[in-house]
């Protein structure tokens, strides 16, 4: 018999030449380390875990090509070669004129923050991330969120959920002006919204109008490429085009960036800082060094520069992230076969699941997606991440945020785990939607001040 298939795979385009070998543990086990974990998923010890899929943050797998340029890491302190590489890369691919490496992506956001925000100053984005939002406020700024309002909709399967509403934005330069404006922050492939792109038709028109208004964007592209994928799939005249093309073509739309690479760029650590203006250059290379090193080196060792410049070139591959978000799309179409609520269209780094339509017999104030990510680690060792009340934390004047979106976060890293890992999880997905009825709530026994997702601990009601 003759088979037609015309369908390709989404197969990765590599093979393995390393394991990392794993503790399997017991439900009983689960349930006593989830207890002194306060029930938050980022206590808990990483040996204690299966499948982490806590973040895809800094926990790729780096390619052998990767690993080779690190051992040629040039680690003088100043002037190393492994810093022009990077900032080679980082011209080549992206566009961006002047580069400051900093150890991470928040480094970053401190610097930028610090130079371009006046106190009372108001800063727009697409949807908040936690610590851009705390920088913008701890150097004086109001954060508002124009976001499209499907973006708050986890049903709602509009192709460009992290696009700008430019009503939003309108409205705020007339309420403010525009010189309240320092920039507007722009993040592509919308973490929080759940991983959800924005389109370059409205990426085009938000230049037109900033322009028109001399206020800057400033891109947080920390998942640029997988945005670009989107595009490249989704939008109207780019279905030709490269991911390359598509990346430097976002870029070339905005006036700096602040950059995990801890994320697309397919490393462990880094990140960066980048900027057209020689002025704002000149103050950020100023205070990279009381906060992070000399401004070659942003706290960053040579051969992770090294690392991140290979990286950068190999994210841009279109075989890469057919594959990278192919096995997203993979686990969220297995999650929905079962029935489990997740948000539509299926993001680019993750399945979020929507705790509020899971839990429906919880409050929000019964911490929802805490509680199914703590019951996900119990029924298989996967561990989760809360994106809910929890990670929205409190107002200046003290009350909590309530965010309409109460997620669950399956975040995949890249290039780390197998299709079968993918059944595992959806399966163990499955279970815990079985018993859903029976799940009790939360109740939070302790608060840091601060981003208060990471360490809070809770009690089971
Ligand atoms: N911007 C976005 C959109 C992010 O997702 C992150 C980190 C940052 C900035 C900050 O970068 O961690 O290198 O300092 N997100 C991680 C996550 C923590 O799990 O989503 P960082």
């Amino acid at each position: 018999m003759k088979h037609t298939i015309n369908k390709h795979s989404w197969a990765e385009p590599y093979k393995m030449k390393m394991v990392e070998l794993l503790k399997m543990t017991t439900r009983q086990q689960r349930i006593k380390a989830i207890k002194k974990a306060g029930y938050n998923t980022f206590l808990l010890k990483s040996e204690d875990v299966y499948i982490d899929l806590l973040t895809d943050s800094g926990t790729n797998s780096m390619s052998d090509r990767q690993w080779g340029a690190f051992m040629t890491g040039d680690e003088a302190y100043a002037g190393s070669k492994s810093y022009y590489k990077l900032e080679a890369a980082i011209q080549k691919y992206y566009g961006y004129k002047y580069i400051v490496p900093t150890h991470q992506g928040r480094a970053a956001e401190n610097i930028l923050s610090k130079i371009l925000i006046k106190k009372g100053d108001i800063i727009p984005g697409n949807m908040y991330f936690t610590t851009t939002r705390l920088h913008q406020e701890l150097a004086g700024g109001i954060f508002a969120d124009i976001i499209i309002d499907e973006a708050h909709e986890p049903l709602n399967d509009h192709p460009f959920k992290g696009n700008v509403d430019l009503a939003k934005l309108y409205k705020l330069v007339k309420e403010h002006g525009a010189s309240k404006i320092p920039y507007v922050s722009l993040a592509t492939n919308v973490n929080l919204a759940g991983g959800q792109p924005v389109s370059m038709a409205n990426l085009k028109e938000l230049r037109a109008y900033t322009s028109q208004h001399k206020i800057r964007i400033i891109h947080d592209m920390t998942r640029v490429a997988e945005n670009a994928y989107f595009i490249q799939q989704r939008e109207e005249g780019y279905d030709k085009k490269t991911i390359k093309e598509i990346v430097f073509e976002i870029c070339s739309l905005t006036d700096g960036a602040t950059m995990s690479a801890k994320k697309d760029a397919l490393v462990n650590i880094g990140g960066f800082m980048a900027t057209n203006e020689w002025d704002v250059f000149e103050e950020a290379r100023n205070l990279v060094v009381v906060y992070e090193g000399l401004h070659t080196y942003g706290g960053l060792a040579g051969r992770d520069m090294e690392a991140i410049a290979v990286g950068i070139a190999e994210s841009l591959d279109d075989n890469h992230q057919r594959a990278r978000v192919g096995q997203v799309e993979y686990l969220g179409h297995r999650m929905m076969e079962y029935g489990v609520p997740i948000v539509k269209p299926i993001g680019g780094h993750g399945i979020f699941v929507d705790a509020k339509a899971f839990l429906p017999h919880l409050t929000q104030d019964q911490f929802p997606a805490q509680t199914l990510a703590a019951e996900m680690y119990i029924d298989s060792g996967v561990r989760t991440m809360e994106r809910g009340i929890v990670s929205a934390g409190r107002k200046a004047n003290g009350e909590n945020y309530y965010p309409q979106l109460e997620l669950v976060r399956f975040t995949i890293p890249r290039r780390v785990y197998t299709q079968a890992h993918m059944d595992v999880i959806a399966e163990s997905a499955a279970n815990v939607y079985d018993k859903r009825k029976s799940i009790k709530g939360l109740k939070m026994v302790y608060e840091p001040k601060y981003l208060r997702f990471f360490q809070a601990k809770f009690q089971k009601m």
